[in-house]
């Protein structure tokens, strides 16, 4: 496993984490900042729309690396599944985050709806989550131990972490939805 190739990847990997939790972070920064109304709506938009690029090049770049990095391991271990899971959920995320995206373009000037405050707090956690879980894990697997047979149904977890999370989703979308409908009436 510790093999020149393994390196040069687990370097890739590093550069990847890089750019795209980093591009991460700067979002949610000005989020913050928009939050505080400290940033424009526009700015906020603009700036999201440029760090969204890096982000997938990110993610692309930590599967792709990754993807050579567990063939040169040999195997994926039950806590492993669990990380493949939260990169899987950060993808399924983005795509969420790019539709709140072409939202928040549409919206100009308007007020926001709760429905979509309410879908950027979720999608932000759901975010964060998923980069610190995937960070975590490939951490402890390179420093600590490389095969972690823990825990035994990592199944289980998936169903509880993505379960709850589709939930929030949808109790967010009965009660916010109830109300943008209520408007409209
Ligand atoms: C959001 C996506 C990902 C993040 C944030 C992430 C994060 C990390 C981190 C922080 C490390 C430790 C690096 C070090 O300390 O030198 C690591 C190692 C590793 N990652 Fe990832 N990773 C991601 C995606 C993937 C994917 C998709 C795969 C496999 C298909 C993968 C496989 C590995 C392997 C095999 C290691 C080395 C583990 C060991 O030495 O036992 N990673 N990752």
């Amino acid at each position: 496993m510790d093999s020149l190739t393994f390196y040069i990847f687990l370097f890739i990997h590093l550069i990847s984490l890089i750019v795209g939790f980093g591009a991460v972070l700067i979002t949610d920064f000005f989020g913050l900042l928009w939050l505080r109304k400290q940033v424009s709506t526009k700015f906020m938009v603009e700036a999201s729309g440029w760090a969204k690029t890096l982000i997938w090049l990110g993610w692309f770049g930590l599967v792709f690396s990754g993807l050579v990095l567990i063939t040169q391991k040999g195997y994926v271990d039950n806590l492993t599944q669990i990380k493949l899971f939260f990169v899987a959920m950060i993808g399924a995320n983005g795509v969420f985050l790019h539709k709140i995206h072409i939202a928040l373009e549409r919206l100009g000037n308007a007020n926001m709806s709760s429905r979509l405050k309410f879908r950027i707090v979720v999608a932000s956690i759901i975010s964060q989550v998923g980069w610190w879980g995937a960070i975590f894990i490939g951490f402890i697997h390179r420093h600590w131990r490389h095969n972690i047979s823990w825990p035994d149904n990592p199944w289980l977890y998936m169903a509880i972490i993505g379960g709850a999370f589709m939930a929030l989703l949808l109790i967010g979308e009965l009660i916010f939805g109830k109300t943008a409908r209520k408007k409209n009436e």
